[in-house]
């Protein structure tokens, strides 16, 4: 850590050099770590929705100066071509560890191979990659998006027995996240898989909201021209969900009731929704990450092993259970 503080120091004195090329580097090494402190870079999505913005504040938090480390987040602006210029940038500034929300699954083995080439660990946070070599990452910790799937179709399917209308044909729009990411996949995956063996339950449209409630209100809005016939939204995330409930309830239909809406994510808002009527329900996605990244990230540095692959506990909430819950948020 000494040896990256000189690299940083000597970088803003003479003002050329790996660290001097932009002006928000030389504002970061301004504020000079102290020797024992962890550098570590994070390379952070954007700030899509409700989740990512719980997610960032998470990771700021826990990776705070007190805990003793020196952030340099970099938002992406959900753009991988950002993710890698900063990535370049953390492994120029000889940061300790690298941790990064990668945006979508493919596209990282060039990047990595230079971080290992560098010595620099890297955490993969929330989403997962694909490489061709597992040994490009040190670990992994995030969701089981396929499970969130499952029990989103496992949910909607005793929905239809209980309310006796699991003869009956059912149509599905998906409303998906950004096409590529774990979420997406996983989600995707997790529903389609348990729903296919019902024969009267159709999906009629599959299609991309980019995870952002403008988008997924614009694609509900053209869904919802296009098809009549509608009786299941299934967003993948809450502000996908609050968008669509916001083009449903402009052309007269009651969201929740008429159609029923199903999310991921559980953000405090979906509370309100549920607790109002208008989302059935939100499996919820924990984006409470930062507390685990920092163990993991301290405990790299002092070279104890860590497990390669960590989930996040994650829960169902429903409009039966959401008044209570509410409450407990956290974000
Ligand atoms: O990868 C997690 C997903 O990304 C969350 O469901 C979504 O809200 C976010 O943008």
């Amino acid at each position: 850590m000494k040896a990256k503080l000189v690299v940083l120091v000597v970088g803003f004195i003479i003002g050329v050099g790996v660290i001097s090329s932009c002006s928000k580097k030389e504002q970061k090494v301004t504020e000079v770590p102290a020797d024992n402190m962890i550098i570590i870079g994070f390379s952070q999505v954007g700030a899509e929705s409700d989740w990512r913005i719980a997610n960032t504040k998470s990771m700021k938090s826990a990776l705070s100066e007190a805990n003793g480390f020196h952030l340099i987040f970099a938002d992406a602006q959900q753009k991988q071509d950002n993710q890698i210029k900063a990535i370049r940038d953390f492994i120029a500034q000889e940061v300790d560890v690298i941790a990064i929300a990668p945006a979508t699954e493919t596209g990282w083995d060039v990047v990595l191979q230079e971080a290992k080439a560098a010595s620099i660990p890297v955490i993969i946070v929330d989403r997962m990659i694909k490489v061709s070599d597992e040994s490009l990452y040190t670990c992994w910790i995030g969701s089981d998006f396929e499970n969130e799937g499952r029990e989103a179709a496992n949910w909607l399917i005793q929905y239809w027995k209980e309310s006796g209308k699991d003869k009956e044909d059912q149509n599905i729009v998906i409303l998906q996240g950004t096409i590529g990411s774990t979420a997406q996949i996983g989600r995707s995956q997790g529903f389609n898989e348990a729903i296919k063996a019902y024969s009267n339950v159709h999906v009629l449209a599959e299609q991309s909201g980019e995870f952002t409630q403008a988008k997924g209100q614009e694609v509900m809005e053209s869904l919802i021209k296009q098809y009549d016939d509608i009786d299941v939204v299934v967003a993948q995330n809450d502000n996908m969900a609050f968008g669509a409930i916001g083009a449903l309830k402009k052309v007269g239909k009651n969201p929740g009731k008429d159609i029923i809406v199903i999310s991921f994510d559980a953000v405090k808002a979906a509370f309100t929704s549920m607790i109002e009527g208008e989302m059935n329900i939100s499996v919820e996605c924990n984006p409470l990450h930062g507390p685990r990244v920092a163990e993991l990230a301290k405990n790299i540095m002092k070279g104890v092993a860590v497990n390669k692959i960590q989930y996040m506990e994650e829960r169902v909430y429903t409009q039966e259970n959401a008044l209570t819950e509410l409450p407990n948020r956290q974000y």
